[in-house]
């Protein structure tokens, strides 16, 4: 259940101080996904947000996001039985994409989704480890709406509170296993 996941969570996390620069501590996932226990039930908890209190599937597609959302999208995609579409960074996409440029902390960055990956009218759901500054989520959001999807919500691992992201991501509904 979502005790066990977030506890899982808490107890597997490692925190890197000064990674991938000085000032900044990354929160490395790879011994939750290393551990098959604690892998499945975060697999499970995040993927709770695609259901209705009756536990009735209620979205169409799970969208993940290079990189590291592709690892959790994925399988929460297959756990409520519907189809997994990845967003990718700039310039990885074979076909016809839409592309969304998008403020990183110094800079820009641009996330693309093939035309056809989310159909008109369909509900999506997000999937990501770590919601940051929230500009992944947004620029995301903005993709699904470009093929004329809607975006029901976001699911995350762990959301750093202290950067403020829901300034960024506004009413979108986005549930969180850790807060920090
Ligand atoms: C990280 C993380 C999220 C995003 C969150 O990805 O996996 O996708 O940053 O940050 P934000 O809320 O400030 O947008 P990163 O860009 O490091 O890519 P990776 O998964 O390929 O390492």
């Amino acid at each position: 259940d979502r005790r066990t996941a977030q506890e899982a969570l808490t107890r597997l996390t490692v925190d890197v101080p000064d990674w991938p620069e000085a000032g900044v501590t990354f929160k490395d996932i790879t011994p939750v996904l290393a551990d098959h226990h604690a892998f499945s039930a975060v697999i499970t908890a995040l993927a709770a947000a695609g259901r209705d209190d009756h536990g009735t599937v209620v979205v169409d597609k799970v969208v993940g996001m290079e990189a590291r959302g592709f690892i959790l999208a994925a399988p929460v995609a297959l756990a409520l039985g519907i189809g997994f579409v990845p967003v990718r960074k700039a310039g990885k996409l074979p076909r016809a994409a839409h592309a969304v440029a998008y403020a990183l902390e110094y800079g820009e960055a641009t996330l693309e989704v093939h035309r056809d990956g989310i159909a008109p009218g369909e509900r999506v759901l997000m999937v990501d480890d770590v919601l940051a500054t929230g500009g992944t989520v947004d620029a995301t959001r903005r993709l699904i709406e470009a093929c004329g999807g809607t975006a029901t919500g976001a699911s995350v691992l762990m959301e750093l509170s202290f950067l403020e992201p829901r300034t960024v991501t506004g009413d979108l509904p986005i549930s969180t296993l850790l807060t920090i």
